[in-house]
């Protein structure tokens, strides 16, 4: 949660901290703030609000914008409500240091309370403002440095945290620090420049070479002398290895869309593509897949699976229950990364853990992902962010390649997950003989056509913007999906809940009946995902029981259903295919739909209120 970035070199920082603020802004928005020196002067400007507002705010308040040095913040609160004094940066007592930061620190209060013993004295209620100061102190006593200061007084921390700090009295220098929460930092031709981020889209324009701290290190980083990097926990300096982005500049920009999550639900044709080329060949009926080849004994000798995620990526693994039970007879368990963490499972080596996750970053799968390495479990990953902690922190794994997803609704995340997991499922099934060779190889003739399948499926959005128009003012919607199409009923009804803040319940079609039933009447709309070979008998019956009540029914239906047109009210056909992958084709009109119905009520679809597109903290 919460972005930070940051400039040193010869260029001006003001426009450099503030587009990389837009570009982080993903990661929380409900306030902004930046700081620069002028070489007299701390310039520092924040806000309760988006960097939009922070941007009106420093041209109105006359603070100077020239300066080759300065850091910024944009926020989603944790200690202290979202408001000017709780917004980053933070000053010290003296006024000397300034910080920004992401992540918690969870003595804070003990910390602080040893501080006002000392004389501090505090202006907000975040537990940064307490690092800062404690920062200061230890700069004081010890009478050290900024680095060796920020060193020492990290060790007094319990928590998390990806910092920068800048000393008004050493004004060429910057000290980042992570724990837990990301940063990089981009490397500048001839060491000249330096640019801090929590992600390196801030920077992608001007360097491709970034240094990804890991946790416990902490970097000094100085104009014209460069970088040196050290550990937190003793001296011993790192040499730091300089990464070659793969990023460019067109996959973090809109590219002529509204909005980011409209560009992302377009762009999965091509994700779905990218993410199983090369692994697989499907005239040949054959899948490759690095992480799993290496491994290949670890997943056929494993008493089960459990996969672990959170949010939409624990929808997908939802599916990928279904997928390994269902083709490669694995038993399979699918547990939501915060519960699992905190329940003291039984985990033994004989077991396999998948770790799905957009982000890599999300704390809650990455502390169920070491809780899992520490009982002996083997590991994988499947996250969409190269280098993240999670794909860091996992013995192997398969990147999903969907490209950076910006909207906080997870759309080709989902869709790419998905077919990571298929993919995964037919080598294991290939392997284990549990499928014959022309089954595996019709699967995966079936997964090459999706990528045009969804193409023709997007061609459906006027459709689904009128009904999206007819329903958009309900206060209450329910999902239903059965086997495959159950996750995608959850998938949904979070899609539509996130972003227009409508109540949504996705449930089994068929537990309907022990309950959810009482809601219906004449204002429910009812979304149902009725395919031709999944249990379609039964969901026809389902939905007679919905227009019984007088329920409204939108049926997604394979294409030419006769027998549910005539009953539901709407219905959005999609192509044929196998049923284990009709998940990847059902979730997309479903996306649409909410996209839409946020749209029509004026919501900011890419920020939606109270979220944040990685969820970095408890
Ligand atoms: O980055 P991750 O996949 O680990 O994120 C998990 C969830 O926070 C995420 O999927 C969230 O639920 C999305 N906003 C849903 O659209």
């Amino acid at each position: 949660m919460c972005g930070i970035t940051g400039y040193i070199g010869y260029r001006d920082a003001y426009p450099i901290v503030i587009n990389g603020l837009k570009r982080l802004e993903y990661r929380g928005y409900d306030s902004a703030g930046i700081m620069v020196y002028d070489g007299e002067q701390i310039q520092l400007s924040k806000t309760k609000g988006k960097v939009f507002d922070l941007e009106a705010i420093v041209s109105s308040d006359g603070a100077k914008k020239e300066g080759k040095i300065g850091i910024g913040h944009t926020r989603w609160a944790t200690h202290g409500v979202p408001n000017d004094v709780n917004s980053h940066p933070h000053f010290s007592q003296s006024g000397d240091l300034v910080i920004v930061h992401n992540g918690i620190i969870e003595n804070y209060d003990t910390l602080k309370k040893e501080l006002v013993a000392r004389g501090y004295t505090f202006h907000s209620d975040t537990d940064t403002e307490v690092l800062i100061n404690l920062i200061e102190e230890v700069k004081k006593t010890e009478g050290c440095k900024l680095g060796k200061a920020v060193q020492l007084a990290l060790t007094n921390v319990i928590g998390a945290y990806a910092i920068a700090v800048f000393d008004k009295t050493k004004p060429n220098e910057l000290v980042v620090a992570k724990l837990g929460s990301p940063i990089a930092i981009g490397v500048g031709d001839k060491n000249e420049e330096f640019f801090v981020a929590s992600d390196a889209s801030p920077f992608i324009e001007y360097t491709k070479n970034a240094i990804y701290l890991e946790d416990g290190e902490l970097a000094i980083i100085k104009k014209d002398k460069g970088i040196k990097v050290r550990k937190i926990d003793n001296d011993k300096e790192i040499d730091a290895t300089i990464q070659e982005l793969q990023l460019n500049l067109e996959q973090i920009e809109k590219g002529g869309y509204d909005h980011f999550m409209l560009k992302e639900i377009h762009e999965q044709p091509k994700a779905i593509v990218d993410t199983y080329r090369g692994r697989m060949l499907a005239n040949e009926g054959v899948i490759r897949m690095a992480g799993v080849d290496d491994n290949l004994s670890k997943f056929l000798n494993a008493d089960r699976i459990i996969i672990v995620a959170c949010g939409t990526s624990w929808h997908a693994g939802l599916v990928g229950e279904y997928l390994f039970e269902d083709m490669a007879r694995i038993p399979v368990e699918v547990e939501y990364a915060s519960e699992f963490r905190y329940r003291n499972p039984i985990i033994t080596s004989k077991d396999v853990v998948i770790a799905i996750s957009q982000s890599g970053e999300t704390a809650d799968t990455l502390a169920a992902i070491k809780l899992a390495k520490s009982k002996g479990a083997f590991v994988f990953g499947v996250c969409n962010v190269v280098g993240s902690s999670i794909s860091r922190e996992t013995h192997a794994g398969a990147y999903t390649h969907a490209g950076p997803e910006i909207g906080v609704a997870s759309t080709k995340a989902f869709t790419t997950q998905i077919t990571v997991l298929s993919l995964i499922t037919l080598k294991l099934a290939q392997a284990k003989g549990t499928l014959s060779t022309s089954t595996i190889n019709g699967y995966l003739q079936a997964l090459q056509q999706i990528p045009n399948q969804v193409e023709k499926l997007l061609a459906i959005d006027p459709l689904v913007r009128d009904i999206a128009d007819v329903y958009k003012e309900a206060t209450n919607c329910l999902y239903l999906g059965r086997g495959f199409n159950f996750p995608v009923a959850l998938e949904g009804a979070l899609k539509l809940k996130e972003i227009s803040y409508i109540h949504a319940e996705g449930y089994p079609a068929a537990e309907m009946k022990h309950g959810p039933i009482a809601l219906i009447d004449e204002n429910m709309p009812v979304f149902v995902i009725a395919t031709s070979k999944g249990h379609y008998e039964k969901v026809v019956s389902n939905i007679q029981e919905i227009k019984s009540r007088s329920g409204k029914i939108v049926a997604i239906v394979t294409e030419g259903d006769v027998t549910v047109r005539e009953i539901a009210d709407h219905v959005i056909e999609i192509p044929d295919t196998d049923e284990a992958f009709t998940p990847l084709l059902t979730t997309i009109p479903l996306q649409l739909l909410s996209y839409h119905i946020a749209v029509m009520l004026g919501k900011n679809v890419d920020q939606p209120r109270n979220l944040a597109k990685s969820v970095t903290v408890e």
